[in-house]
């Protein structure tokens, strides 16, 4: 198959935010507790965080981390995760009915954002708590001295406040699962009062509000609509979380999902603009995806999961394992989202270790990479700064949900600090090569500095602890022409061809 993607500097469609490439970490199974944190590990820190994890978030480029959860905030007590470790209360958390130590709290993720050089993005409980709760959280952190919680957290050695700039109201509240659960009415009034009050001690963070919890929602969008009507005030964000499973669907329509989620945010883009036009309003409400990735069992599933096992601190909840397939609609959910750099601002892949995750580790042993580990960091450290318009010519299939599916999914980036344009591709088709010639108006490409691909001789393959069956390869296919380049795509691959350019 042959395909064109044509695109010209001019036509721009954002900058790319760096908190595009977030992640996410949850008191949830293995995730922090034998994920990040693990005393005692051969690879430990003084403070017990795994160097070995360390050392790969920093080269995945992870740039911010939303912290504690998830379902796991709407229980949860920050009071308990602060202050001398020996007199923190061990709790039944029962949004993953497990044992909470404590042992881990606000402090030690704000020391462990440090050291992974990252922007936390913090979440407050709005099911079992409100108003006051969020404020002394935010005071907690952010004021700087001379009050009850600022004065607690100077007396833990924190003298600076943190400045947390970006805080989600709550999480995922319209689902049944949340302990807390709450009616988009019910949800809008209690976070435009909570939002209203943090804004009032810090009139500098940016609030994210809970957009529906996914596309299938039986509520979405009238829930986003609902939600951003009582809100538009004090909003600066409104959460998208999506999830994909359905392996076995089989592959064509698996992938093919990549549409719908484009479908979604172009449903909550809609729903912002509603909203501001309703309003009269000038202020412009961007995205924040604070949960999105390729997970076989999300949200009801998992709790139905977990309520049959025993209480255990750190119980092994949902790991899954990726296979190439599986990369492949995580890339697509990338670029469905790079593509609306506009407006998408954050996104935080979930989770960081273990669950639905890109690092997995072994209690007291290795830690290793999944195959989605590979896209995510090729788009962050390399998909920076606009993203460009760009229409992709060739062969499209049917997809029985999502109607006429392009088998080329591309991106392609300009990084005007570096002189750099990017194309990200993912071949969809099973049988055939793609030849992907890309004219990019207006640029004058000098030299291609790499063709790399991740892809498997099965696209069920997976990576194992002893065994990184799928990596990124070095290719060394690519034939330059004045303004691009052209390479050839093996069924069912991941590319992400960097070229040295200049503007004409
Ligand atoms: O990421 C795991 C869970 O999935 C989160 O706690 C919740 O927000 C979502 O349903």
């Amino acid at each position: 198959m042959e395909f064109q993607i044509i695109c010209d500097r001019h036509f721009v469609v954002g900058e790319i935010d760096p908190r595009l490439y977030g992640s996410f970490l949850e008191h949830m199974g293995r995730v922090i507790y034998h994920g990040i944190y693990e005393p005692g590990h051969p690879d430990a820190d003084d403070e017990g965080v795994r160097r070995d994890v360390l050392e790969a978030v920093k080269r995945m480029g992870v740039s911010c981390v939303r912290y504690p959860g998830g379902n796991f905030v709407s229980v949860y007590h920050w009071e308990d995760g602060v202050g001398p470790r020996e007199q923190r209360p061990r709790r039944a958390e029962l949004a993953w009915r497990s044992i909470e130590t404590n042992a881990f709290g606000t402090d030690e993720f704000i020391r462990w954002a440090k050291k992974a050089d990252i922007e936390p993005i913090f979440s407050v409980n709005l099911g079992t708590r409100g108003i006051d709760e969020a404020v002394q959280y935010l005071e907690y952190c952010n004021f700087p001295e001379g009050t009850y919680y600022s004065d607690l957290r100077r007396s833990h050695g924190v003298k600076e406040p943190y400045g947390v700039k970006l805080w989600c109201l709550g999480n995922e509240m319209d689902g049944l699962w949340q302990i807390g659960h709450k009616t988009a009415a019910e949800y809008g009034r209690l976070a435009a009062e909570a939002g209203r009050a943090m804004k009032r001690l810090d009139d500098t963070v940016e609030l994210i509000v809970c957009g529906s919890s996914l596309s299938t929602m039986p509520t979405c969008p009238q829930w986003d609509l609902e939600t951003l009507d009582l809100t538009y005030d004090i909003a600066d964000y409104i959460a998208l979380h999506q999830y994909y499973g359905g392996q076995e669907m089989g592959t064509a329509e698996f992938l093919a999902q990549a549409v719908d989620f484009e479908a979604h945010i172009n449903t909550i883009r809609a729903a912002i603009q509603v909203t501001k036009r309703k309003k009269r309003s000038k202020k412009d409400i961007k995205i924040s995806i604070d949960e999105w990735g390729v997970w076989e069992t999300p949200g009801e599933a998992v709790d139905n999961a977990v309520r049959r096992e025993p209480w255990k601190i750190a119980p092994a909840i949902s790991e899954q394992i990726y296979t190439l397939e599986d990369a492949l609609l995580f890339a697509q959910m990338q670029m469905a989202m790079l593509r609306n750099a506009d407006l998408v601002k954050i996104a935080c892949q979930s989770l960081l270790t273990n669950i639905s995750s890109c690092i997995m580790t072994e209690n007291g042993g290795a830690c290793w990479l999944q195959t989605i580990y590979y896209p995510f960091a090729c788009f962050a450290n390399y998909a920076k700064g606009v993203a460009l318009q760009s229409v992709v010519a060739g062969d499209v299939y049917e997809s029985r949900q999502f109607g006429s599916v392009s088998y080329l999914d591309a991106l392609v980036v300009w990084n005007e600090a570096e002189r750099e344009l990017a194309a990200f591709y993912v071949n969809r088709s099973e049988t055939e090569e793609i030849k992907a010639s890309l004219q990019a108006q207006g640029f004058e490409v000098k030299e291609l500095i790499s063709h790399m691909v991740l892809a498997a001789a099965d696209k069920k393959m997976t990576n194992e602890k002893d065994h990184q069956a799928i990596v990124l390869k070095n290719c060394e296919d690519g034939v330059l022409e004045r303004d691009g380049c052209t390479v050839t795509l093996a069924p069912l691959s991941f590319h992400m061809v960097r070229m040295r350019a200049k503007k004409r």
